[in-house]
């Protein structure tokens, strides 16, 4: 099997707007947002990914920005969940309208709900997010439950002096709840605001929760697994998984291809190479043309990135356009 024939996992982001401003993703001065007509339509999407199924994708993700702020959302998932290739249909979501759509989403279709939580105390989530809603998305968390969604998966970004002191009480969760919550090691990427001093790297976070609950436990991978090292405190209802971009690249068994917002192929979330195919698309290139604009992408995926080593070079893109 060729290095590029596994990819089968698509990442679209459907918009580049977002109703948080969470530090590691959106800079300080909010730049300018795509446009109406710059965004791909869902029919225009919808294309791409029956093409990109021909090709291999059994997984999407729909991210975004926030993917719950585009109008018609459930109805474009209703709508991608019935294609039958796609065999796992999951969303990237800060959770904020997540109680209001709950049910909706279920009846859609959608398989899986990973979501950002990166503390569990409100004030402190209005400084990281820059918005008191802590309650509504922890409503929503319980909502998405209640519907029988699972695995729900809670990403969260630790950060030096803001919130590296709750690594315990996140992890402890799981005692409790069936979720799996993921510590992620900030990327820096575009101008987000979050300063890299702050970064914290796994091996640190790992430490943390083992001193406390003692060694974890390892999770077998399922096929369909994302990048996640998975882990378990003995005796838990949910797991831990550690996701480490920067001590310890998962390149050599990467299998996704992007869909940024503003209609572009995106090989590797930690390189700027883009294929524009949304402006091919509308000027009516066929089926074969796009085909080859995403197979473009595939053949010249990255075999690495540079982050964390003494190479790193910035990467421009910003976060909430790519959508992670
Ligand atoms: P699952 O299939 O549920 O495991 O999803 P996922 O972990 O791929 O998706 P999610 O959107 O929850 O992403 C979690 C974190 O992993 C985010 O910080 C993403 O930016 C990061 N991530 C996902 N794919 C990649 C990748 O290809 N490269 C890097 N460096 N990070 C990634
Ligand atoms: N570094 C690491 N993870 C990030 N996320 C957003 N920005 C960054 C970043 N700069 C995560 C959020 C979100 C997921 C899609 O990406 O936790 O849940």
């Amino acid at each position: 099997m060729s290095f590029h024939s596994k990819v089968n996992y698509l990442r679209i982001s459907v918009t580049d707007r977002c109703n948080l401003a969470c530090c590691y993703c959106v800079p300080k001065d909010q730049l300018p947002l795509l446009t109406h007509r710059d965004i791909a339509r869902y029919e225009e999407i919808l294309r791409i990914i029956q093409i990109s199924c021909r090709l291999g994708i059994t997984k999407v993700r729909i991210t975004g920005g926030e993917p719950l702020v585009r109008r018609g959302i459930v109805d474009f998932i209703e709508t991608v969940a019935k294609l039958e290739e796609i065999q796992d249909l999951s969303i990237t979501t800060n959770g904020v309208l997540l109680q209001k759509n709950a049910h909706a989403l279920k009846a859609a279709g959608l398989n899986r709900i990973n979501i950002s939580l990166d503390t569990l105390k409100p004030e402190r989530f209005q400084q990281i997010t820059g918005k008191d809603l802590f309650n509504q998305v922890w409503k929503g968390i319980m909502e998405v439950t209640a519907q029988g969604f699972s695995p729900i998966k809670l990403n969260t970004v630790i950060m030096k002096g803001t919130n590296d002191d709750e690594i315990d009480a996140l992890a402890g969760l799981t005692l409790e709840y069936p979720f799996h919550i993921r510590f992620i090691e900030y990327m820096p990427m575009g101008n987000a605001a979050m300063d890299l001093g702050q970064q914290v790297l796994i091996p640190e976070i790992r430490n943390t929760i083992e001193h406390t609950f003692g060694p974890l436990q390892p999770v077998e991978r399922d096929l369909n697994d994302g990048p996640a090292r998975r882990f378990k405190i003995p005796g838990a209802k949910g797991e831990i998984g550690f996701i480490s971009p920067v001590s310890s690249h998962f390149c050599h068994e990467c299998n996704r291809l992007r869909l940024t917002s503003s209609g572009a192929i995106r090989p590797c979330l930690l390189n700027n190479l883009e294929y524009d195919i949304l402006t091919p698309l509308r000027a009516g290139a066929t089926d074969d043309e796009l085909s080859s604009i995403i197979k473009k992408g595939i053949r010249n995926k990255p075999g690495s990135h540079n982050l964390g080593t003494d190479n790193f070079t910035r990467i421009d893109s910003q976060m909430f356009s790519i959508g992670g």
